[in-house]
Order: C-alpha cells, then structure tokens, then sequence
C-alpha cells in the first residue's frame, strides 16, 4: 500500500488491527502501541495527560535546562549527543528523575534496547538482538527505579494498578522510552544532515523539520491485518486475515500529495487536501503518535526539536569532513554514527 490515500484509509480504518510488534513483544508486548479496540482507546485517555499543556512545557523545560551539559559531553558525534538530550525528555515522561552523571549509564542500555525494540527491521542475527534487548532491559529495572510524581507515566501507572501488572509497567516504560529517545535521535541527525546542504534562517526551522521528517519517516512501514473482507476505495479487495504493510515512505512521496517534485526537500511546498506537512510519519487513525506535539509543538509550546536545533546551530554545527557517518545495521534509516564538528560550549 503506498498511496498516501490507500495508507490513510488503512490506518484510519478499524477494520484493521495492529500487527506491528511480534517479534519484539518480549519487550513492548502488551502496551499502547499494540492493543486495539475499546481496550487501546481507554488505555490512550490514560495516558493523554503525558502531553497536557503543563507537561509539554514541564518536559520543554527539562530538555533546556540539560542541552548544554549534553552537548558539551557528546560534542563529537550527532547520535549520542541526540540519545542524551531525548533521554533527558524521557525521564522526563516517564518519571526517571533528574539523570544527571547517570546519563552515560542509561546511554550505554539504550543501544541494545532500541535494536531490539525494533528487531523486526534489523539486518543482524534476530535471536541475538532480543537477547541483548531483554539483558538491558532487566540493568534498567535494577538500576533506575521509577518516581511517582508530577504527570508522569509511573504516576499514571501508580494511579491505575488494575491497568499495569509489574511486568506490563516495565513494558510501557520501555516503550516509552524507545519512543522518546529512537525516532527524534534519527529525525535530529537528518534534519542536520539535510541543513547542511541547504542552508535556512531560523525562522524557516519548522519547516524544514517538518520536510525531513516527510522524507525520512524513521519507520519505514507500518502492519496491519484485515479484521474482516475490506473493500477499499479504490476497488481492491483485502480478505479477513491478510496482513497489509503500509509503506510510510513510499506515501510520503506520493507525487499526487506532495507535487511532482515529491523526492525533494523542499521546506514550506504546498500540500494538497488532508495531508499534514510531514505526511504519515507520525502514522494516522487511532495508532496516530501519541508524542507527536513534543516533535511538532503546538500553539503555545515550540517543540523540543527547535529548541535544539538552535542551539546546535548557534555552535556551528557542522559534518565533521573527516570521518564520515556509519548507518545502523537496519532497514530502517537511521545512524549508529554522525560525527560533527561544534565550537566549544
Ligand atoms: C520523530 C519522532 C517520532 C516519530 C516519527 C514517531 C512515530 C510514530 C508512529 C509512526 C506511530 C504509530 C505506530 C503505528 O501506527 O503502528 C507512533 C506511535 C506512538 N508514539 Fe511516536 N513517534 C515519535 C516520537 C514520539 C515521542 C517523543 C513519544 C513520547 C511520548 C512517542 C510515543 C508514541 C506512542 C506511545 C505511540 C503508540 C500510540 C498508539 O499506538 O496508540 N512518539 N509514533
């Protein structure tokens, strides 16, 4: 499926169910992101309060008050400097308290546990990742206990015992966690990646966020499984059972949306009809990313995002010519490495 109209209509639909996260269910089996019907709605109302208007500027303020301390302890590389400023968000969202000197520490589980969050797209041995995972999983049960104050997750989850067993509580977390910390740690080095060849004011900014989170949706696809026989718009019949992917990045660069010139960045185009600026990246229908105001700000709230972008330019962010960017070994496209040259904080 890779028209932006037939990629819609799938993940608006609820004749759809879920079928995103198999493998990686030892890790993010149970949570928001894979239950459906009445049972994902009230679960979503639950945690909504995580991105009220208090906790935007809670979680905004949190990123401010860390950013230098994170630039100056990973000025060398775009990947880990991004890692410790989301990470900072996400103790934030979750309830992990102030990370401080603790930072490295949480860094070094994240990398196996991002992998595998998302096992289903990595291109090493399966069996290995989820072991890895599950390994750093059980170092950040043990080693950062959750605080149950403010509107926090672990406050949500404090509130509502009859919502989380122990085990699901670790799951949320973990999915909160990837959430916060994978996709805006891969949209920061595109974004800087992409700047860096097309140079823009400040106040061009969300923009420019905007067309390369369009671009480089950081999940390729999203899958789903037909509840019963759909009929969709355009005549094709998808049977009860079959799985369907949605391919994100395909739909993003739908010529009919996006113009002719889809496949260019292009910051401010005009785009046709329904369509957000950043197309389907945050998904759609009741899946749609329940962070997606932390990326984007709203009326009042700037974004995490801005707030970084500039700072990082005030310090000449740059690519570092001599040593050049590694990928991750996924189908996903994201960096295990960005080196970057700053001036100093
Ligand atoms: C660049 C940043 C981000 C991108 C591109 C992104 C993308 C997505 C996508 C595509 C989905 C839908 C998955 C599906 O339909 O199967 C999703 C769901 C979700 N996202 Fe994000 N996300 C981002 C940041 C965040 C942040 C910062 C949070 C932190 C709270 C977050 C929390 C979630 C949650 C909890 C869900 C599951 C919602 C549900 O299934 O009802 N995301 N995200």
């Amino acid at each position: 499926m890779s028209s932006w109209a037939e990629a819609d209509e799938i993940l608006t639909s609820r004749l759809f169910a879920q079928e995103s996260k198999h493998e990686s269910a030892p890790l993010v089996g149970g949570t928001v992101l894979v239950m459906d019907g009445p049972a994902h709605l009230r679960r979503r109302r639950l945690l909504a309060p995580l991105m009220s208007r208090t906790a935007l500027a809670d979680h905004d303020a949190v990123v401010a008050a860390t950013l230098d301390d994170c630039v100056r302890s990973q000025a060398a590389d775009l990947v880990p400097l991004g890692r410790s400023v989301f990470l900072q968000l996400a103790a934030s969202i979750i309830g992990l308290g102030d990370l401080g000197g603790r930072t490295p520490e949480l860094l070094a589980l994240l990398g196996p546990l991002l992998e595998a969050v998302t096992v289903e797209w990595s291109t090493r041995d399966h069996a290995v990742v989820l072991a890895e995972g599950l390994a750093a999983r059980d170092r950040l049960v043990a080693g950062f206990p959750l605080s149950a104050d403010g509107s926090t997750l672990a406050a949500i989850m404090a509130a509502h015992p009859g919502e989380w067993d122990p085990e699901a509580a670790v799951r949320e977390v973990v999915l909160f966690l990837a959430a916060s910390t994978l996709n805006n740690a891969a949209l920061l080095v595109h974004v800087v990646d992409e700047l860096s060849r097309c140079p823009l004011p400040d106040d061009r900014l969300s923009d420019a966020l905007a067309e390369t989170l369009r671009l480089y949706p950081p999940t390729v696809a999203l899958l789903r499984r037909a509840l019963e026989d759909v009929t969709l718009r355009d005549g094709r019949l998808v049977r009860a059972g079959e799985y369907v992917a949605v391919d994100l990045h395909a739909a993003n660069r739908d010529p009919a949306v996006f113009g002719a010139d889809a496949d260019e960045f292009r910051p401010g185009r005009a785009v046709d009809g329904r369509a957000r600026p950043w197309g389907l990246t945050f998904g759609s229908g009741p899946h749609l990313c329940l962070g997606r105001a932390v990326v984007t700000g709203t009326a009042v709230t700037p974004g995490v995002h801005l707030r970084i972008l500039r700072r990082l330019r005030e310090l000449g962010v740059r690519p570092d010519p001599d040593r050049p960017p590694v990928l991750a070994p996924t189908a996903q496209r994201r960096h295990d490495s960005y080196p970057v040259l700053l001036a100093p904080t």
